[in-house]
């Protein structure tokens, strides 16, 4: 299922993030684009070593980790360091899978690609295309948010860029592994969570509650991989 966080950053947020990346330089993104990627992959990215692209990363997970729409969502167990990239000028990405499992450079560690996440830094009129177009089992979603919104989707879907014709498109990108690594199970764990919530609001003192409340961790018990 394909998943919108909205505001993850505040509009002051995006501005500051814009500035510093503004400033950045930026390298052709094929550098590190799979062998497969090579030829559809025509964007700009920022260096990870690039402090700013550390500084802006450490913030990004910040965020990440007090948000609770995206903690309910994504169930995270690890996050991979976002990633920063900048389409124009016709700047596009070909259809494409992401890769299975990511080396966080300069580390042993690696993070499995459970739910691909971009978060978008230019609002949908300060640009034309650039629309990120996911393709799953209930068809074709073209995705264009406001600037500090985020989309997670299956790291299993089909997806894409479509060209950036006019302005430039500023987005961060990155990988999520997820307590639970099937996405059907996360959905019906993210329902319960979304009842059980509502519930609480309702009939706080009715045992039920309780007890859907346990059934959810069960099922989180059953379900999770540490
Ligand atoms: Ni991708």
């Amino acid at each position: 299922m394909m998943h919108i966080i909205p505001n993850l950053l505040s509009k002051e947020q995006v501005c500051q993030v814009r500035q510093a990346l503004e400033q950045a330089d930026w390298t052709d993104g094929r550098v590190s684009a799979g062998h497969q990627a090579l030829k559809a992959k025509h964007n700009l990215q920022l260096d990870q070593d690039h402090p700013v692209s550390r500084q802006i990363g450490d913030f990004i997970l910040e965020r990440l980790g007090g948000n609770p729409r995206f903690m309910a969502t994504a169930l995270p167990l690890k996050v991979f360091p976002p990633r920063f990239n900048r389409y124009q000028g016709g700047g596009h990405y070909g259809n494409h899978i992401d890769s299975a499992v990511l080396s966080v450079p300069g580390t042993p560690h690696r993070v499995r690609g459970d739910i691909s996440a971009t978060l978008f830094l230019c609002d949908p009129d300060q640009y034309d295309g650039g629309e990120l177009i996911i393709e799953d089992t209930y068809g074709s979603h073209s995705v264009k948010l406001p600037a500090g919104d985020m989309v997670l989707y299956p790291g299993t879907s089909l997806h894409r860029v479509t060209p950036v014709t006019r302005g430039a498109r500023l987005a961060s990108f990155f990988w999520v592994q997820s307590l639970v690594r099937e996405d059907s199970q996360r959905g019906i764990l993210l329902n319960l969570d979304d009842a059980i919530q509502n519930l609480t609001l309702k009939l706080p003192d009715d045992p039920a509650l309780a007890q859907l409340t346990g059934v959810y961790h069960n099922l989180l018990r059953q379900w999770s991989n540490t």
